[in-house]
């Protein structure tokens, strides 16, 4: 009887389980506009209000490309009106679904480091596995550290490297999977941390001489709670999974929601309440500030347009040590081609994907610890896939950034600098001080003038 039972709740479970389905995206076609007027954008930017649309490159600055899917029903609607306004298009991806269903993840089996590979992509609980078991493997070297827990509970995972004989010059850190829909972030941090645990061993000179360089902090998935979300539910999800949710890398203090940001809680780029609502940014705050007296390399990677962003998102002009990083972009782009020719492009946000942005993570960074060399990544590819990047690109985009690695990290000063303090980088608060004494201090020339 007892067992008779037991199959039974197994069986209606089991059915649960499998009758739960994940969304799919079926016939839901990528396409790719190019605004080139004024008409053009602001058809773009009410195309959210018309239809069921996921915009993967919003719409920003004339003449970039605006990448969005559009769900099956309204697609005969909303070619009509695209005709209408005159808006080039282009079909990307007739359906979307079939290209997420290549995207193979695979499972690791706990002790057998060969079944963790860059020729899948990997589950939150399957990487965090693999760091605890090389966490054994080189228990003297990589620590790991909680450095808090996402909404839903997840734990948010540090890893910490400091080879034996390291020169410990200064502090790195490296963050992924900050947006949960970009797969190739968080396996391209375990790419690195792999590479850099193993360098002492390689006979890779160049990149052994980085890794016995610095102290090491990597946060391969500090968006737990939204990566699986887009493993078992949503594939496009980018969020964390708060209530309401919140997109992390606005959520950040740097002219906290003032540009390229929502207010409203369902869109994909709600910013929170205020800045650092959110667990995650709050525990990635700490985590920095706690290491931000050393910290000279602040690295963060995201998909895709194969962008190297210069910090500030949010502005058009060029600040602090802008134009030294634009060189060395530079030479980490020539660095990156070398291999496999993928070509990125270097700039501001507003310089290369067209639009500003704000809360944004290693802005914030380079903006309250004066960290010299801020960077983000978007990796590959450039739109062919964009979200969807198969499998076997996995391996070739960690190399090429590996190769890219070794130009940014080599140091080109002697000695660790922090930055000055800023020079034209104001804040709309300081900006009302500093209008404030102009004002009052012509008001005195004014009455000195007048009265003299
Ligand atoms: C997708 O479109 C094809 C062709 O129009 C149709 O046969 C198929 O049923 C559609 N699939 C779904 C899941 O709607
Ligand atoms: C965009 O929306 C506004 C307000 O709803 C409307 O006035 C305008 O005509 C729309 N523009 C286009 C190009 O659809
Ligand atoms: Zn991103």
């Amino acid at each position: 009887m007892f067992k008779f039972w037991t199959v039974s709740v197994i069986f209606v479970f089991s059915y649960f389980i499998k009758s739960h389905e994940c969304m799919k995206y079926s016939n839901y076609t990528l396409y790719r506009g190019m605004p080139v007027n004024e008409k053009h954008l602001e058809f773009f930017r009410n195309l959210s209000d018309m239809y069921d649309v996921n915009f993967w490159t919003p719409p920003g600055n004339l003449n970039k490309p605006v990448d969005f899917t559009i769900k099956p029903e309204d697609q005969a609607g909303f070619l009509k009106k695209a005709d209408e306004n005159g808006i080039y298009l282009s079909t990307i991806m007739r359906d979307i679904q079939r290209a997420f269903d290549k995207q193979t993840v695979r499972s690791y089996i706990r002790r057998n480091m060969e079944s963790f590979n860059w020729q899948s992509y990997f589950r939150f609980k399957d990487i965090h596995n693999w760091l605890i078991d090389l966490q054994k493997m080189y228990p003297k070297e990589l620590q790991l550290i909680e450095i808090g827990k996402s909404a839903e509970g997840r734990k948010m995972i540090a890893v910490k490297i400091i080879l034996i004989g390291s020169k410990r010059r200064s502090t790195v850190i490296v963050e992924g999977g900050i947006h949960a829909r970009e797969w190739i972030s968080p396996a391209f941090v375990t790419f690195m941390i792999y590479k850099t645990i193993t360098a002492p061993k390689s006979n890779d000179k160049e990149w052994k001489a980085v890794a016995l360089t610095y102290e090491w902090y990597f946060l391969p998935v500090v968006n737990p709670d939204g990566y699986e979300y887009s493993h078992t539910e949503d594939r496009l999800w980018r969020k964390n999974r708060n209530d309401p949710s919140v997109d992390i890398n606005r959520n950040f203090d740097t002219a906290f929601g003032t540009i390229g940001v929502s207010f409203q809680h369902q869109s994909d780029t709600y910013c929170g309440k205020h800045a650092f609502s959110e667990p995650e940014a709050m525990a990635m705050a700490n985590f920095i500030k706690q290491r931000s007296k050393s910290l000279e390399y602040y690295i963060s990677f995201h998909s895709y347009g194969q962008y190297m962003i210069i910090p500030y998102a949010h502005l058009t002009t060029h600040e602090d040590n802008y134009d030294e990083m634009k060189e060395i972009g530079k030479q980490v782009e020539k660095k990156i081609s070398r291999r496999f020719n993928t070509k990125y492009l270097v700039g501001t946000a507003y310089d290369t994907v067209g639009y500003r942005t704000s809360g944004v993570s290693g802005c914030w960074v380079k903006k309250e610890f004066r960290v010299p060399y801020v960077l983000t990544f978007e990796l590959r590819d450039d739109g062919e896939s964009g979200f969807a990047l198969p499998p076997e690109q996995i391996l070739p985009t960690c190399q090429e950034t590996m190769d890219g690695m070794k130009t940014l990290l080599t140091p080109r000063v002697a000695r660790f600098q922090k930055l000055g303090p800023p020079d034209r980088l104001i804040d709309c608060q300081s900006r009302i001080v500093s209008n404030t004494i102009i004002t009052i201090c012509n008001m005195c020339l004014f009455l000195i003038v007048r009265f003299y």
